[in-house]
């Protein structure tokens, strides 16, 4: 065999293989399956408007915070909490966020513990609001 044969054959091989590697990486999936619990949180998340004022992975409204991470800012019992005895709304603080049952709640904690764990890679940056309480806690 001439030495550009066999020089063809590895190039062509090493294609081969790159492509189907390339394959293989991108049917691995990036999101882990969604539980049935998480699947009835998100049509809570829907029928309830969450997304008028918040957003998740951006998508949704702008007025209130992005609760993608909320997960991992806040303890699940103060989310229960909030969402047992949602407090006003500012600015104008007369009206309040939907009280949801128990039941409601844990299916809305199922959704948001499955949207934390979606790999942002940080984002959303923590908003300037969110650092200065932060900052006020370490101060305590
Ligand atoms: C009309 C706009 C609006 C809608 C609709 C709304 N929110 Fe909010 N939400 C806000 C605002 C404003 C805040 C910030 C309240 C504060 O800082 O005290 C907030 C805060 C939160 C927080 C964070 C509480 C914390 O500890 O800081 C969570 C969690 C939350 N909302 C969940 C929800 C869920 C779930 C729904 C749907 C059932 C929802 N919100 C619907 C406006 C809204």
């Amino acid at each position: 065999m001439k030495p550009a044969e066999i020089w063809l054959i590895c190039i062509t091989l090493a294609a081969l293989s790159l492509f189907a590697l390339l394959i293989f990486s991108s049917l691995v999936r990036i999101t882990p399956p969604m539980p049935p619990a998480a699947v009835a949180g998100s049509k809570l998340w829907r029928e309830y408007g969450c997304m008028e004022c918040h957003s998740l992975l951006s998508s949704g409204g702008y007025s209130a915070l992005d609760l993608t991470k909320i997960i991992s800012q806040r303890t699940e019992a103060e989310l229960r909490q909030f969402f047992a005895q949602p407090p006003p709304m500012p600015p104008h603080s007369r009206r309040t966020h939907v009280g949801l049952t128990a039941e409601e709640s844990e299916k809305m904690l199922a959704f948001l513990r499955y949207v934390n764990k979606i790999d942002t890679r940080n984002w959303p940056p923590p908003p300037l609001v969110e650092e200065k309480r932060s900052k006020e806690r370490q101060n305590r």
